[in-house]
């Protein structure tokens, strides 16, 4: 996807999170972000995807923990349909394939902020999370689904492939032969299933979601600070490393540890 006439323009300014349908709430080493536009069931703009590069670029340092939900009846729809037929910005027909390149690269910066070690980031899920809405739910470290969550990929029935990051942990989480069963059927996934494949670490009640999320969060601040950041940037390593390189990182990481609990 890409904007015929905005594609390759650099980000300067910060983008107004209400229009993007977005809401921030910093609470000491918490950040909320909620998807915010409930009557369209939290459809998201290319406005929305530059609103949480913005946020992820301007998060204060002492924020530990940052939570995604959606207001209203789903945590999200997936792209808003509207800018298909003209709404809003619109989109290039990639004969440009360097500024589409560049202009998408651009949207994804909205979702691989969340990934960084300094953070751990929670997707809470309920109801629907279609398209970009699921790949949102994929790129946090952490998915916590109410009892009436529904994963679709629906990109491939649409025309076009899911590009908002969410290939590679789709494949990572449930393996080759699923992820293509699920991409290529867009089929839905409810939660227990999600539940079983890894796509959900956690499955709640509806009425339960809030509370599950608080609970996830009080443990992961009471972890130490340090100590967390490093090691997720280990086990995010992991995968790509091999077991030498792997048992490199740890003695790396470990060291670092071990001269900051001793002032060395
Ligand atoms: N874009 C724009 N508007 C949307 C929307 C979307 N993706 N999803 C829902 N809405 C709007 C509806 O048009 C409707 O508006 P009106 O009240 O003006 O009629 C309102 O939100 C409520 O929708 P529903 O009445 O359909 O609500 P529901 O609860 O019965 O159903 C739903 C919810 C299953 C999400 C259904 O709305 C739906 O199927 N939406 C489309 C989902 C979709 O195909 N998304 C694209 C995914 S692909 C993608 O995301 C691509 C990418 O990132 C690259």
């Amino acid at each position: 996807m890409g904007d015929a006439t905005t594609a390759g323009r650099p980000e300067t300014a910060s983008p107004d999170l209400g229009k993007a349908g977005l809401r921030l709430e910093v609470d000491g080493a918490v950040a909320t972000v909620t998807l915010d536009r409930p009557e369209r069931r939290n459809a998201m703009t290319f406005d929305t995807w530059r609103g949480l590069a913005a946020i992820g670029r301007s998060l204060p340092a002492d924020v530990r923990v940052v939570v995604l939900r959606g207001e209203g009846k789903c945590f999200s729809a997936g792209i808003d349909l509207g800018m298909f037929s003209g709404d809003g910005e619109g989109f290039s027909d990639g004969s440009d394939a360097a500024a589409t390149d560049r202009f998408i690269a651009e949207l994804q910066e909205g979702y691989t902020w969340l990934r960084r070690p300094d953070i751990v980031t929670v997707a809470a899920v309920h109801g629907h999370a279609i398209g970009g809405g699921f790949q949102l739910a994929l790129a946090c470290d952490i998915r916590v689904a109410a009892d009436d969550a529904r994963f679709c990929m629906k990109e491939p029935a649409l025309g076009l492939v899911p590009d908002l990051t969410g290939t590679k942990p789709l494949v990572e989480i449930v393996g080759i032969g699923r992820a293509l069963e699920l991409c290529l059927t867009a089929r839905t996934v409810l939660a227990d299933e999600a539940a079983r494949l890894g796509i959900a670490e956690i499955v709640v009640p509806r009425d339960g979601l809030d509370g599950a999320v608080r609970d996830l969060v009080a443990s992961l601040l009471a972890v130490n600070p340090g100590a967390a950041v490093a090691t997720k940037r280990l086990l995010w390593e992991a995968a790509e490393n091999t077991l030498e390189e792997q048992c490199a990182a740890e003695r790396r990481e470990q060291i670092g540890r071990l001269r900051e609990m001793f002032g060395n």
